[in-house]
């Protein structure tokens, strides 16, 4: 039990790495605000006592405040952040085929988002003198990857962000870093061919797809005493396969 008494705050954990990562906090001891857009509600009813749901979209500052004063009122000051909402593209993402509209959506979403959790939880962090915020990149933030041109921008921006508010509080005991995961099998590959996925998944050097547990056992590292000394780092989680 790594997080006992500690408080998470949690986004995207409708799905995916933030539904398994919600799940990782409450099995090591932590209470946990799961917050969503969509499946908040079944993430923490699946978890128990140990878990709230707080229906949220990520760009929107007001509902930023809603969920800290949530976490607050059901279990008390937010310890923990972890920023994981996240979209693609809905079409071409190309230099040239990407529309403003979709590109708004994905930097609002991917980017905006963690700054306004980030500012939403910090005042209190600093105040108390602990905090840890872990916020998820991709590999898309330290490669091109063809097609992904307003999701690499966004997630580039998480690593500048995070190594940004990382030493902006270093002195004042918050801890700031990213995961960047490779493939992880989740909802967000929902419409790509089996052929396609069987491709990606022979080229991961570790021989599978990262499973939404992977990275959670990594965000919960990150939250733990053990985490302590890591800050402002990009930390790839991904079977070797930025380095193969
Ligand atoms: N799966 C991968 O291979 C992979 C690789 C690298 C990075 N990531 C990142 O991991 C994070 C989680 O992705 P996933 O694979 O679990 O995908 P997912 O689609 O399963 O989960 C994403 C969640 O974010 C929520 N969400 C979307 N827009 C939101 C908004 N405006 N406000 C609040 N919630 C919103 C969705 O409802 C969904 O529950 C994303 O940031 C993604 O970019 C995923």
């Amino acid at each position: 039990m790594k997080l006992s008494g500690k408080i998470a705050i949690v986004t995207g954990a409708g799905s995916g790495i933030g539904r398994a990562t919600a799940q990782r906090c409450a099995a090591e001891g932590a209470q946990v605000l799961c917050c969503d857009v969509a499946n908040a509600d079944a993430t923490a009813s699946g978890i128990g006592d140990a878990a709230a749901a707080y229906a949220m979209d990520v760009r929107e500052p007001a509902a930023w405040e809603g969920a800290v004063a949530e976490a607050k009122q059901r279990f008390g000051d937010v310890d923990l952040l972890a920023n994981i909402a996240g979209v693609v593209a809905k079409g071409d993402d190309t230099a040239l085929g990407q529309d403003l509209e979709d590109w708004e959506r994905i930097i609002s979403i991917n980017l905006k988002g963690p700054w306004l959790g980030m500012r939403a939880v910090l005042p209190t962090m600093l105040q108390r003198g602990s905090g840890v915020i872990v916020n998820i990149a991709s590999e898309a933030a330290i490669i091109g990857i063809p097609g992904l041109l307003a999701y690499t921008a966004s997630k580039g921006g998480i690593a500048a962000l995070t190594r940004q508010v990382a030493i902006e509080y270093v002195r004042q005991g918050v801890t700031v870093n990213a995961i960047a995961p490779g493939f992880i099998r989740t909802a967000i590959q929902d419409g790509i061919e089996q052929s396609l996925l069987d491709d990606m998944a022979a080229g991961i050097p570790i021989g599978r797809f990262g499973a939404p547990e992977d990275i959670a056992a990594s965000i919960a590292h990150l939250f733990s005493a053990d985490g302590q000394y890591i800050t402002g780092q990009v930390i790839a989680v991904d079977g070797g396969w930025g380095v193969a």
